[in-house]
């Protein structure tokens, strides 16, 4: 080991994590391309179709984050592309997944994929999405599709990312296709979902034993944006309880909560998880019931909290309640100008290495630049830049500490001075 090491990453499989939605392009078949063709949903008026063109170069991409000593890789497949009409395979589109995790692997990278991120095909959201009593059927097929194909390259998966996140954005604060505001669709996404997670736990498990099967769950900090506001207090402790652990607990444990309606008959309490899979970028100055930030506070381009202790709270305290290994899914920023993004990396791996937490795994979020949903093709948050135009792909800074710190195994003081003595955070100008 380096003598001079300010801490070690040696624990870690350290890695980046991308959507298909996000990068793929050219799909039309999707949720959020029809979302992105009604007018005002996305920020800049841009669409998934153009994205990173992933799906045309994921040689160029995966050679990119061996030649950056990457370890893993997160991505999802697009259900649009392999079931493209119900019932219907293009096995042309499991091929091209195939060619892409073996080279993934072959590049010395471990995969990890997920099954469901945030995109379904346009025929599923007419059948009421996951809203419909039929989805954790129609899911689970594509599931068992999806792992015979590529298990032979891939035994680590996702099975859904975000439930929450999903939910609500859809269903709740109309900023998701469809859009609607409805609480009762809340609740029968996160009740099929959770089914679903559930039965395709144990149906991966059968189809492939040794299989490490989690799901992405966001998670971040409540705080009182007052501390001494007893009503602040309150919310904080609903919010968190509503947004994130009734679900984990359900998830993770079949601990069944009314919220989801009544328990189906084969889902009993139990241990669906290998790991636990958390998805970890800010924190919520909470004074009611939406999110706020606190002013003053450190904040990414989006106005987000930089708040890097919060990942070891939250890990800290699913691990207590559900014991297992700690992967965090993702974790990232935006930061057009790679600004602060180096000191970002490093605050929170320098918070999981101070940490008694057993981690093994950090998914930086994201490659290279991508689509990000309503917020469109503004927000930065790759490590390596992309020029939408002319799709050139060019490593940031960032990704050059990050290919430092993995082949370091941890960080140097030589590498600390050169990426990240330099940077702060800008502060909420509020
Ligand atoms: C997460 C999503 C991911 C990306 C990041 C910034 O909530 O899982 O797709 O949009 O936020």
């Amino acid at each position: 080991m380096a003598s001079d090491l300010l801490f070690s990453t040696r624990e870690l499989l350290i890695g980046v994590a991308t959507s298909s939605a996000q990068i793929e392009g050219g799909d039309r078949n999707n949720n959020w391309y029809d979302w992105a063709q009604m007018p005002g949903t996305i920020a800049d008026g841009s669409s998934p179709v153009r994205a990173t063109d992933h799906w045309n170069r994921w040689r160029e991409d995966t050679a990119l984050m061996a030649e950056l000593g990457l370890q893993t890789y997160r991505m999802s497949v697009e259900w649009s592309r392999i079931e493209p009409r119900p019932g219907e395979i293009d096995r042309g589109a499991l091929e091209r997944y195939r060619d892409e995790v073996a080279a993934v692997r072959e590049a010395g990278l471990v995969p990890l994929v997920t099954l469901h991120h945030f995109s379904h095909p346009s025929w599923f959201a007419g059948l009421g999405g996951w809203t419909a009593a039929v989805a954790p059927e129609r899911f689970l097929a594509l599931v068992e599709v999806v792992v015979e194909a590529l298990g032979e390259y891939v035994t680590d998966w996702v099975t859904i990312n975000e439930p929450n996140v999903y939910a609500t954005q859809a269903y709740l604060f109309g900023e998701g296709p469809p859009g609607t505001r409805d609480w009762g669709a809340v609740r029968a996404t996160l009740r099929h979902m959770t089914i679903a997670h559930i039965r395709a736990y144990r149906l991966i498990h059968r189809l492939q034993p040794d299989a490490k099967v989690g799901f992405a769950h966001h998670a971040r900090v409540f705080a009182p944006l007052v501390e001494r506001n007893p009503a602040h207090r309150v919310f904080s402790a609903v919010d968190r309880a509503l947004f994130q652990d009734l679900l984990a607990d359900a998830m993770l444990a079949g601990r069944w909560t009314p919220l989801l309606g009544r328990r189906p008959d084969d889902i009993a309490p139990g241990r669906y998880y290998d790991y636990l899979g958390l998805n970890y970028y800010s924190r919520s100055a909470v004074s009611g019931l939406s999110d706020g930030t606190f002013p003053g506070a450190p904040v990414n381009d989006l106005g987000w909290e930089v708040y890097p202790a919060g990942l070891v709270e939250v890990a800290r305290d699913l691990h207590r309640r559900h014991p297992a290994p700690i992967w965090v899914t993702e974790n990232g920023t935006a930061d057009a100008a790679d600004a602060f993004r180096s000191r970002f990396v490093f605050d929170h791996l320098q918070a999981i290495a101070a940490s008694e937490l057993p981690f093994e795994r950090y998914y930086h979020w994201c490659f290279v630049d991508n689509w990000e949903w309503n917020d469109g093709e503004d927000p930065r948050f790759g490590i390596v830049a992309l020029d939408y135009e002319t799709q050139e792909r060019t490593v940031r800074d960032s990704g050059r500490f990050l290919a430092h710190v993995i082949a370091d195994g941890g960080v140097t003081q030589g590498t600390y001075d050169t990426f990240v003595a330099g940077q702060d955070y800008p502060s909420d100008p509020r």
